[in-house]
């Protein structure tokens, strides 16, 4: 017997479907309604174009503040700057007399390459074979607005009840430095009145299965050293020209450089506890029609470096350094030091949060952590810079902290994104933590 060939055809298509979907089940995780909706969020919330130089901060903020309703929180929209909006949003506690917790997110993100992306940036595309969610901001950080959010709403459905308030912040301008943002946050008479005992700021993603947390960020300095000489024919060796000078502090700077580095190659120090200074422009030279004169040396050159600073560092040292070895005075060279922020907090401490017994909060975050049946990596400093100086600089503890293991670090990077699976646990995480900090009784005056 044989059958018609169209029918033999849809029988093995048939097959082929099954087989498809049999794999596909097996791969990726099977969700519940509650965790689509969340994950549903999560998408909206990256469908908004939020990157620099134009971020849709408004749409954001109607969409942001339109959840915090459904959930049930205090809002409050203020506006340091016009068209730069920072959500307040507060679950108040029974006690909220008590220093509150304040989970801190940032609306804005970097730009992104289309045409470099497997799928546009602002599409939030879930792969459906592994459930990566492609989106600008998916990592940095709209993720964890979301998680902070949901992991509220579950918390008031099973009935949880904080003892202190928790505030969440959703602030603009993170990414271009954060004056319009929360520099001026903190500085407010709101953030005063929150009277804020810790902070939960982003982090970063995780290779391993470990959570990374981060007690301190690096110093941001940019230092432009200009150097002066005489000038002269392009063909004459004499001592003293600019270019020489500016030379001479670029190769003492490369050789400080590659003893930092080195320590971070032979796996002495992580990289963010060493003092990176890279070259970041270099001018000079006198211009001509067709580029630049080859047959005269200039009498200024100038270059301008990209410093960070563990916190820890011993500035008087550094600052000796400079001065006597990278940019001396009597070679007739001068610099620029630009410091975007302060090095110390207002009580003159080190800008950085102990992770470990002698601060209170720690063994109640890190608890958390591990109840919720993760894991948690040594506290680290953090290479870059983010809104949580501001915080530090205030005395305030501040953890940075996103819960994204087994995930590749792809903040700013082409195809950031993150596995729905991840974000899902992420909420899970911040339950744990939320309600144990919220529930925290210190016996002092924090
Ligand atoms: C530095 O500049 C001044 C003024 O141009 C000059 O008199 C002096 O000789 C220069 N010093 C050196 C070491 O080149
Ligand atoms: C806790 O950490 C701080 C800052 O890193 C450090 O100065 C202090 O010695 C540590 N204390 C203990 C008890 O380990
Ligand atoms: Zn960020």
């Amino acid at each position: 017997m044989s059958l018609p060939c169209h029918v033999t055809r849809s029988f093995l298509l048939s097959l082929l479907f099954v087989s498809i979907a049999t794999s596909a089940s097996a791969s990726a995780s099977v969700f519940s309604e509650d965790e689509e909706t969340q994950i549903s969020h999560f998408q909206q919330y990256l469908r908004i174009r939020t990157a620099h130089p134009d971020p849709e901060y408004t749409s954001a903020a109607s969409f942001l503040l339109s959840l915090a309703d459904s959930i049930g929180l205090q809002t409050l929209t203020l506006e340091f700057v016009p068209n730069k909006p920072l959500l307040l949003l507060t679950w108040l506690g029974s006690d909220p007399s008590l220093p509150s917790i304040l989970l801190n997110s940032h609306i804005d993100s970097v730009p992104a390459e289309p045409d470099k992306w497997v799928h546009p940036p602002f599409s939030a595309t879930r792969d459906p074979a592994t459930g990566h969610i492609y989106a600008r901001g998916a990592q940095d950080d709209k993720c964890i607005a979301i998680q902070y959010l949901e992991a509220i709403r579950s918390l008031k459905k099973s009935g949880f009840t904080p003892l202190r308030s928790i505030h969440i912040s959703l602030v603009p301008d993170e990414e271009i430095g954060g004056a319009d943002g929360s520099m001026k946050f903190v500085q407010s008479e709101e953030f005063r009145k929150l009277n804020v005992g810790l902070v939960l700021d982003e982090g970063q993603a995780s290779l391993s299965d470990e959570f990374r947390v981060f007690y301190a960020d690096r110093l941001p300095w940019r230092m432009i050293v200009k150097a002066t000489g005489s000038p002269g024919h392009g063909s004459r060796m004499y001592d003293g020209t600019a270019m020489e000078r500016l030379m001479d502090c670029a190769e003492a700077i490369a050789r400080f450089r590659d003893c930092q580095f080195d320590m971070v190659k032979a796996g002495i120090r992580p990289a963010s506890e060493v003092i990176s200074v890279n070259p970041v422009y270099m001018k000079a030279g006198t211009p001509s029609p067709s580029g630049f004169v080859m047959n005269m040396q200039p009498s200024e050159a100038e270059m301008g470096f990209d410093i960070r600073l563990p916190p820890t560092v011993h500035l008087e040292q550094l600052m000796e350094r400079i001065n006597k070895e990278w940019v001396p005075a009597y070679k007739n060279m001068s610099y620029t030091l630009i410091k975007t922020g302060p090095a110390r907090d207002c009580n003159g401490k080190v800008l950085l949060t102990p992770a470990n017994e002698s601060n209170p909060w720690w063994p109640v975050f890190k608890q958390a952590v591990i109840s919720s049946g993760n894991k948690l990596a040594k506290p680290e400093i953090l290479s870059s810079t983010t809104d949580a100086r501001f915080m530090r600089a205030l005395g305030i503890p501040t953890f940075g902290f996103s819960p994204m293991a087994s995930t590749p670090i792809l903040l700013h990077d082409h195809n950031e994104f993150l596995k729905d699976e991840v974000f899902v646990k992420g909420i899970k995480v911040y339950e744990s933590i939320i309600s144990a900090l919220s529930s925290f009784k210190l016996a002092s005056s924090i």
